[in-house]
């Protein structure tokens, strides 16, 4: 199945994605992470990016698109797949959804988690990555089991650089402003689920998993 995740920013789409990805070996495409990717090895996509990003803006759709557009041929085709965080824009979702539609594989299901701002805020000021592996924790809520150390790899943990609360402020603006209108676009298409992203990980990912379970399209 061809799934988007949708949601304000400490949602906990990151972290569904990656949960699914590992139960139904599905392929988990964040645009956050390969654009993250590119900043830290200086390409050229990285290099447009990284100011946008580091201010909470979206970077702008062209280049999101054609580096999403590519990813998909190059890895996706003919596989399920998790996009996290994409598209983001009415423009980016009709200039996927179309070519997608041409390559026979249309997004089938689309998952918005409904989460409230002090929710967000406390998850994102919490959230610590690990430099290494790129594992997601939360200082109350996932805690590692040593302080500031990847349970996986044993890696250094670091708080993102756009996790501060002026730029998780602008971010949330950018949502309200440009992604929110995505609720009604897949509602139209008839394809929208909606799940509460206040709820813990496990229980979200239970509604979830149910939901792709009454679709009957969960591989076992
Ligand atoms: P991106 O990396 O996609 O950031 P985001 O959308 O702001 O989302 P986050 O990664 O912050 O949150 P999440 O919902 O994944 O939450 P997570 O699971 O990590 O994008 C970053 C930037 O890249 C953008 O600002 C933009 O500049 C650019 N960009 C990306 N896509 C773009 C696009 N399509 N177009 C243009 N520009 C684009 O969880 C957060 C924390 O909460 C974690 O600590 C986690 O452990 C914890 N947590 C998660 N779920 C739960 C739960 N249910 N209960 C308790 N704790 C939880």
């Amino acid at each position: 199945m061809r799934i988007v995740l949708l949601g304000p920013p400490g949602a906990g789409k990151g972290t569904q994605a990656v949960m699914l990805a590992e139960r139904l070996k599905y392929l988990h495409l964040s645009t956050g992470d390969i654009l993250r990717e590119n900043v830290k090895k200086g390409t050229d996509i990285g290099k447009k990016a990284r100011a946008f990003m580091e201010k909470g803006d979206l970077v702008p759709d062209d280049i999101v698109i054609e580096m999403m557009l590519d990813t998909i041929k190059a890895g996706a085709k003919g596989k399920d797949f998790i996009l996290d965080g994409f598209p983001r824009t009415i423009y980016q979702a009709k200039k996927i959804g179309t070519e997608l539609d041409n390559l026979g594989m249309p997004i089938e299901m689309v998952v918005y988690f409904e989460t409230s701002l002090k929710t967000v805020v406390f998850r994102l000021t919490g959230r610590r990555l690990c430099k290494n592996c790129g594992a997601n924790y939360h200082v109350v809520n996932m805690p590692p089991k040593k302080q500031g150390v990847c349970d996986k790899c044993g890696g250094e943990l670091y708080l993102r650089k756009d996790d501060n609360e002026d730029t998780i402020k602008k971010r949330l603006e950018v949502f309200n402003s440009q992604t929110k209108e995505l609720i009604d676009y897949y509602k139209d298409k008839g394809i929208l689920e909606e799940v509460s992203g206040d709820l813990d990980a496990e229980t979200v990912y239970k509604k979830l998993f149910g939901i792709l379970n009454d679709r009957d399209k969960v591989r076992n």
